[in-house]
């Protein structure tokens, strides 16, 4: 596999074969008669927008997180709550994608997140609540971390992250949807307040070369999830 120590690394994929975008704009379209993901603030009513800035904790606790989280019926906790949520194929087409990075760029099997992580960035608003390292929040040493924009993602709406380790020099990564972003985990990152007039919405998640994978003890701040194959991950 490919060194990853220290590295930032910008990649592009096939938006034909793993088509995120329709996916998530044809979910916006039919929840919220969203057709753009980046119009997402104009369908939110303003009552039901976060009225301050996000903090660490609520990040991912917006009404428009319920909304998006929607996308796949793998999100929902019960049968009954699975059977309202249409299969779009958005977990699906994930998997897909873990068998492309396998086969890309990693050249071995990988550990992976069971269920991607959903972001949105509003304007005058963060999508993560500080600047950190996902060890900071138990997560182990060995994960490499792989970002997808669905819109988007430039100067303010998007990650910013430190050039190598404990630089402290936070710059803007900038995409477009048919990119991704691969890091070391070891890299601090974060985000700014969005001024740039449209949302960001993109998906994270961490993976382990099958080499590197250790049982760990930790548990996972948002969901109490041990970070172990067939709790946090899948393999
Ligand atoms: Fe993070």
């Amino acid at each position: 596999m490919l060194a990853i120590e220290n590295t930032i690394c910008i990649r592009n994929y096939d938006s034909k074969q793993f088509p995120f975008y329709e996916i998530f704009s044809g979910h916006c379209l039919d929840t919220i008669s969203c057709q753009h993901p980046h119009l997402l603030h104009e369908y939110i009513a303003d009552n039901l927008k976060p009225n301050k800035i996000l903090k660490v904790g609520e990040d991912q606790a917006t009404y428009a997180h319920s909304i998006l989280y929607q996308i796949d019926p793998q999100y929902q906790k019960n049968r009954h709550q699975q059977n309202q949520v249409k299969d779009r194929g958005f977990i699906k087409t994930y998997q897909n994608f873990i068998s492309f990075l396998e086969e890309s760029f990693f050249g071995e099997k990988l550990v992976y997140q069971k269920l991607p992580t959903l972001r949105i960035h509003f304007p005058n608003n963060l999508s993560v609540g500080e600047y950190h390292r996902d060890r900071d929040y138990n997560h182990p040493m060995e994960e490499i971390n792989i970002w997808v924009p669905i819109t988007t993602a430039k100067r303010t709406a998007t990650i910013h992250m430190e050039s190598s380790f404990d630089r402290g020099d936070f710059h803007p990564i900038e995409l477009e949807y048919g990119q991704y972003l691969i890091f070391d985990s070891a890299l601090k990152h974060g985000n700014e307040i969005n001024v740039e007039g449209y949302s960001r919405v993109s998906f994270d998640f961490r993976v382990i070369p099958l080499s590197k994978y250790k049982q760990s003890e930790g548990k996972s701040i948002n969901q109490n999830m041990k970070f172990a194959i067939g709790d946090y991950y899948q393999i």
